[in-house]
């Protein structure tokens, strides 16, 4: 062969094969290339001159888990004290001392599963000191969150009775960094065990009789490092020690996880799962976002350009490399898929609000963390074959809070309004879509602009979680729905006119959503007009 038809028939073969290996990541991941699991930085591409959504509303096999809507609570700063509990003497309305109004606005969100006690704090919280009367309990420095005195007024008792005012699922972290094996035994007897025994009587002397249904046991909480600074090969043979006494008592069926890594830590993911995956049903993985600041300086949660914008989206779709390549490892040790990955801490992580004490991570929270959030769920859904749970870091007052309080008011942010929109996904069943959109470019920089996700319920009905991620253009989104006759169409759209726009106790209302009506249909297509910097929830019937 001459060298320029050489040249030419190679190329051919090269693109070809890339087609091949295309096609075959499609076929696996039920995900056209293009769609939402695109690489958040993108290679020169042409535009799509228009965006294309294709729904396949007949295929999906996999559930959304509920749980990959839940959350977190530690005691750190304002979130379990004022955030939850203000005790049984306040003013502030409240029932067995845990506020009304916080666990009003949770319901709303059909909270399913609720992480306590830590974080970092799991691993130097001893239970005993949390139970009997409360004036008898001793107090501790909570040395991780600002040295400040920890009273134990709010302990198992209580936060096993939020769970039931709540109706969620308790998930508890237990403490390997400092605490015994039989410490850790003994709490879960405590609270399960229905027979006679010491601890099942002394919670029945504690005022209560019937043991609780504790569903989700965590052995350790980030043991690589605040959790005791250890090895993989270390932790893994603790795991397997401590989670041997881990017993489902009296038919609670407990779910044992174990501590995974910090993000792309995959060395850890692979050892931990290597040496325990006998004997676990579950492995975490933490994964924080900020925009491009460090871990001493990681911006303002309010005062932001575009190009802070950006980088907190582009850092954002960094979840989706590290689904993929967490599971994969998993997929390797465990092939039949019986291990759960539940990222128990995510969200967005800023400096905290000037003028409050940065050891309590107190940060606003603006329309930035709702995009956010939405695309973090948006990935969780699509990655729910192995994603069995996911936990906002955290619930009240710290870090990416669904609640903020101030006294006996209450706010809710943007990002809590993203879960109210969102909780159309639970149980629901992950349909595949083929995506094709054009990208958000910021100077030498893009990805991709829109982001998705979509699911069917029981009654049939299809929901379709969309995000605009570019602050300054409105994007038409063209939605094809395979295999259904669609009739009747609606929306709710969250969205603001700043990027930074944010709910204040002056202005609680400033971020909420609305009703979205932004579309026509022709012919079996319904174009959509998303909002510049907006999530928005169809329904389709
Ligand atoms: O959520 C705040 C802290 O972040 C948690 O205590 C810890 O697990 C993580 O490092």
């Amino acid at each position: 062969m001459e060298h320029a038809k050489l040249r030419w028939w190679l190329s051919g073969m090269i693109r070809a094969a890339v087609a091949v290996v295309l096609m075959a990541t499609a076929f696996a991941t039920g995900c056209a290339p293009g769609s939402a699991t695109r690489h958040p930085v993108q290679e020169e591409s042409e535009e799509p001159a228009v965006n294309r959504l294709v729904i396949h509303t007949d295929a999906g096999k996999e559930t959304i888990s509920r749980n990959i809507y839940g959350h977190f609570a530690e005691h750190l700063g304002r979130c379990i004290y004022e955030g939850f509990w203000v005790g049984n003497n306040s003013p502030i309305p409240n029932t067995r001392g845990i506020r009304n109004d916080v666990v009003e606005a949770l319901r709303q969100l059909n909270i399913p599963v609720l992480r306590w006690p830590g974080g970092c704090f799991a691993d130097e919280y001893h239970w005993t000191d949390g139970i009997g009367p409360p004036e008898q309990r001793p107090t501790m420095v909570n040395t991780h969150w600002g040295m400040v005195t920890e009273t134990n007024a709010f302990g198992t008792h209580e936060f096993l009775d939020l769970c039931e005012q709540l109706g969620c699922e308790a998930y508890i972290a237990g403490n390997v960094g400092s605490g015994t094996v039989e410490e850790m035994q003994d709490w879960v007897e405590y609270m399960t065990f229905d027979g006679d025994s010491e601890m099942a009587n002394l919670r029945r002397a504690n005022g209560r009789d019937k043991p609780w249904r504790v569903k989700y046991f965590g052995v350790g909480n980030e043991n690589w490092g605040c959790g005791g600074n250890m090895s993989p090969e270390f932790y893994a043979d603790l795991y397997n020690r401590f989670q041997t006494y881990v017993r489902s008592y009296s038919g609670n069926r407990i779910v044992k996880i174990a501590c995974g890594p910090g993000s792309e830590n995959y060395h850890w993911m692979r050892v931990v799962m290597e040496r325990c995956s006998r004997r676990t049903d579950a492995i975490s993985l933490h994964h924080y976002v900020r925009g491009s600041g460090n871990w001493t300086r990681k911006g303002s949660a309010t005062r932001f350009d575009e190009k802070e914008w950006f980088a907190l989206m582009k850092n954002t779709l960094t979840i989706y490399p590290l689904l993929k390549n967490s599971i994969e490892i998993m997929d390797k040790v465990d092939r039949r898929g019986r291990i759960g990955l539940l990222v128990d801490e995510w969200g967005t992580w800023w400096d905290a609000e000037p003028g409050t004490n940065p050891s309590f991570l107190y940060q606003q929270n603006t329309l930035r963390d709702a995009v956010s959030a939405g695309i973090f769920l948006n990935a969780f859904n699509e990655h729910c074959r192995r994603v069995k749970m996911a936990n906002i870091a955290q619930t009240n007052n710290v870090l990416q809070a669904m609640i903020l309080t101030e006294g006996e008011k209450m706010i809710l942010t943007p990002t809590y309004h993203v879960f109210e929109m969102y909780k159309v996904h639970h149980d629901a069943v992950l349909l595949p879509v083929e995506l094709q959109c054009a990208d958000y470019q910021l100077g030498d920089e893009r990805v991709p602009a829109i982001n998705v996700s979509a699911s069917r319920e029981k009654s049939g009905k299809i929901h379709v979680s969309v995000c605009n991620l570019d602050p300054s253009n409105s994007r038409e989104l063209q939605c094809r729905f395979q295999g259904l006759d669609a009739r009747r169409f609606s929306g709710r759209v969250l969205t603001a006119e700043g990027m930074a726009a944010h709910n204040t106790f002056d202005r609680p209302q400033a971020v909420k959503p609305a009703r979205f009506d932004d579309f026509s249909i022709k012919g079996d297509a319904l174009t959509v007009t998303l909002p510049s910097k907006s999530v928005v929830v169809l329904e389709i019937e």
